[in-house]
């Protein structure tokens, strides 16, 4: 039930309170694994969402300039393939900047924003609705991979997942096509994606990319022990830990970690965690694909590739899925 709505102009708010739930307890789980990780959705606080944002904006993180590059420059042909009037959902929409470059083009009759963020959601889905007076915007604070609703009627339309950034990559490649086939039954028979997947590449451009020289990847990282504080009521101290950012070539994945530099105990909901020096608590994977992974994956997913958009130097990758009649 949204604990919370609101309306301004055209723009309406619901927040579905997405921490309230089982965050203590899987914030927990993660700690006690042998290998300690944690949900990189938890990078999201209000600090770590304006972090995101400085990171797109360093020199070596290319997948952002990239794929908006990609969208700016195919706008034309990504509103042929929408059809007028459809329904644009956004899970992870952050400031919403990709979204500005297609509105134009693509005249959705609604654009639905789902951010993990209520503060940051909040102010991104205002601005973009006064600067889109004819957009009806309606914003739901909640976490996208949970099963989140909304007891308001969204206007009728196709269904259309935007789904930029590479995010999907956070997730392991079944988890995705687990994901991506859900996501079938929401959108309908004439749903679409139109989902951004960073390209696998040498080496060195990738970890380039996420050890940037300004140091804002690494900030980012850490900030989530100020998450896992508030939210599992611990006292992790984030001078104690570095970050580490490696390309798993085997894998294809880039993987985060946090690495302790002494050996110590943090307390953690009244219990206590330990790390010995150089244990690591794992924070996020990045999958990166060749063009041919991602067609298998949303193929067995259940959709067809109808069109992939790519720069001239192969870095990133657009893709418009249509739901596989049959
Ligand atoms: C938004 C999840 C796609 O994996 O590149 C950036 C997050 N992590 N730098 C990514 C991120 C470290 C980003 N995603």
């Amino acid at each position: 039930m949204p604990v919370t709505a609101a309306r301004v102009d055209n723009v309406f708010f619901e927040d579905q309170q997405p921490e309230s739930g089982d965050s203590r307890a899987e914030v927990i789980a993660g700690l006690e694994q042998p290998q300690k990780r944690a949900n990189p959705k938890y990078f999201y606080d209000e600090r770590g969402s304006g972090l995101f944002e400085q990171i797109t904006r360093q020199p070596e993180y290319y997948p952002t300039r990239t794929e908006m590059a990609i969208l700016r420059r195919h706008a034309g042909d990504i509103a042929r393939l929408c059809g007028r009037g459809c329904v644009l959902i956004e899970p992870g929409s952050g400031s919403s900047e990709k979204v500005r470059l297609l509105l134009s083009s693509v005249r959705p009759a609604a654009y639905i924003p789902l951010d993990i963020s209520a503060a940051f959601l909040y102010q991104s889905a205002l601005k973009l609705g006064r600067e889109f007076p004819w957009l009806q915007v309606h914003a739901i604070c909640a976490d996208f991979a949970d099963r989140w609703y909304t007891q308001t009627d969204l206007p009728a339309g196709r269904r259309i997942i935007f789904y930029p950034g590479s995010t999907i990559g956070n997730m392991e490649p079944a988890v995705a096509r687990e994901f991506l086939a859900e996501q079938r039954g929401w959108i309908g028979a004439d749903g679409a994606v139109l989902i951004g997947v960073d390209l696998d590449k040498p080496e060195d451009v990738l970890n380039a990319a996420y050890n940037d020289a300004g140091g804002v990847t690494a900030e980012f990282n850490l900030n989530i022990l100020n998450t896992i504080n508030r939210v599992a009521g611990a006292d992790f101290d984030t001078r104690q830990f570095s970050h580490r950012a490696v390309y798993n070539k085997p894998l294809q994945r880039i993987e985060m970690h946090l690495v302790s530099e002494i050996s110590q105990t943090v307390q953690v909901d009244g219990g206590a965690v330990t790390f010995a020096s150089g244990e690591t608590l794992h924070t996020e994977n990045s999958y990166k694909y060749t063009l041919e992974d991602f067609k298998a994956l949303v193929e067995a997913a259940g959709y067809t590739l109808q069109k992939s958009w790519l720069d001239d130097r192969r870095l990133f990758s657009v893709h418009f899925l249509s739901v596989r009649d049959s």
